[in-house]
């Protein structure tokens, strides 16, 4: 029997990779991508692939995903939430706009696709590709954290709530991955800070510059989503697999921090971060 597979945010990255990864291992993937050039590349990778357009934000482009898919199978052996973006910035003075995108994105966008394709989901896998941002520890990068942390309740709580046993929600927890999500992070963020005042943007300057010379080493460094993509095929490939995996060293210390009293994490955390940006 064939095993299809629905990933969003196909077109560059973790999502991409982890595409062509299932595709070579014999898997049919519909591949998630925004724009056409997008889905003609991810179509060339491999024949297994087909790409379909899902905007994650857009009702509409779910429901259309949806019937394009039901003509060609009424039943998905897993559904990987992928698409996500970050931002960043002081809550003192973050556009509320842009926490409502953050979550619009990697939160909202993955409950609306998940509700729209639960009728294909019966006996289905759910992969998150949440973060380690979700143990929360990071300041400055608060709503990527919040909605990584949300993301990671809302489908542990679908999966205790569903009346059908055999579906399995993972949530995937990456430490630092070299993808563009970072140049990324980058652009949108500027973008923000243009809209501040100036006040806002002298009280915090130095934390902003440290912020973007961090998404800049973290373009170069971590691991390749080549590691996450194994770590996925692995997930889909076990009979009981767990519902939360780290991966990378700095996850797996993000985690063991995260289970320490708040106030000693705290303490670590800000001492950390004033000596990274000295
Ligand atoms: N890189 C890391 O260090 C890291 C670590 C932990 C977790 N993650 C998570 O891994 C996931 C993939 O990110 P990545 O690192 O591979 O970055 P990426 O290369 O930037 O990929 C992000 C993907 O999400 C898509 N996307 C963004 N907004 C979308 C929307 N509204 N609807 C549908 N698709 C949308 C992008 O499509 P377009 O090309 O059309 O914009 C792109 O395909 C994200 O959820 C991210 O939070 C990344």
């Amino acid at each position: 029997m064939e095993k299809y597979v629905l990933i969003t945010g196909a077109s560059s990255g973790i999502g991409k990779t982890t595409a062509i990864k299932l595709a070579i291992n014999g898997f049919k993937v519909f591949a998630g991508v925004r724009k056409p050039e997008d889905k003609t590349a991810v179509e060339a990778e491999n024949s297994n692939i087909t790409g379909v357009f899902i905007d994650v934000t857009n009702s509409d482009s779910i429901k259309n995903a949806y019937e394009e898919i039901k003509k060609v199978t009424d039943s998905l052996y897993a559904l990987i939430n992928n698409a996500g973006i970050a931002y960043a910035g002081a809550v003192e003075c973050l556009p509320v706009e842009t926490i409502q995108k953050q979550f619009d994105i990697n939160v909202f966008g993955a409950i609306r696709v998940a509700q729209e394709f639960m009728p294909m989901l019966c006996s289905a896998k759910i992969v998150n590709i949440s973060s380690m941002a979700s143990f929360g520890l990071f300041p400055f990068i608060s709503p990527y954290c919040a909605s990584k942390r949300a993301l990671d309740i809302f489908f542990n709580a679908l999966m205790l709530e569903c009346k059908n046993p055999e579906l399995k929600v993972i949530s995937i927890k990456p430490g630092v991955i070299k993808t563009k999500i970072w140049e990324k992070s980058i652009d949108e963020n500027k973008k923000v800070m243009e809209g501040l005042p100036e006040t806002a943007i002298e009280k915090y300057r130095r934390e902003f510059e440290y912020l973007v010379k961090n998404a800049e080493k973290n373009k170069e460094k971590g691991l390749s989503p080549e590691e996450v993509a194994d770590l996925i095929l692995k997930v889909l490939r076990s009979k009981n697999p767990k519902p939360s995996y780290t991966i990378g060293r700095d996850a797996k210390m993000a985690e063991f921090f995260s289970r320490l009293p708040l106030c000693v994490t705290n303490f670590f955390t800000k001492y950390i971060m004033n000596k990274r940006m000295n």
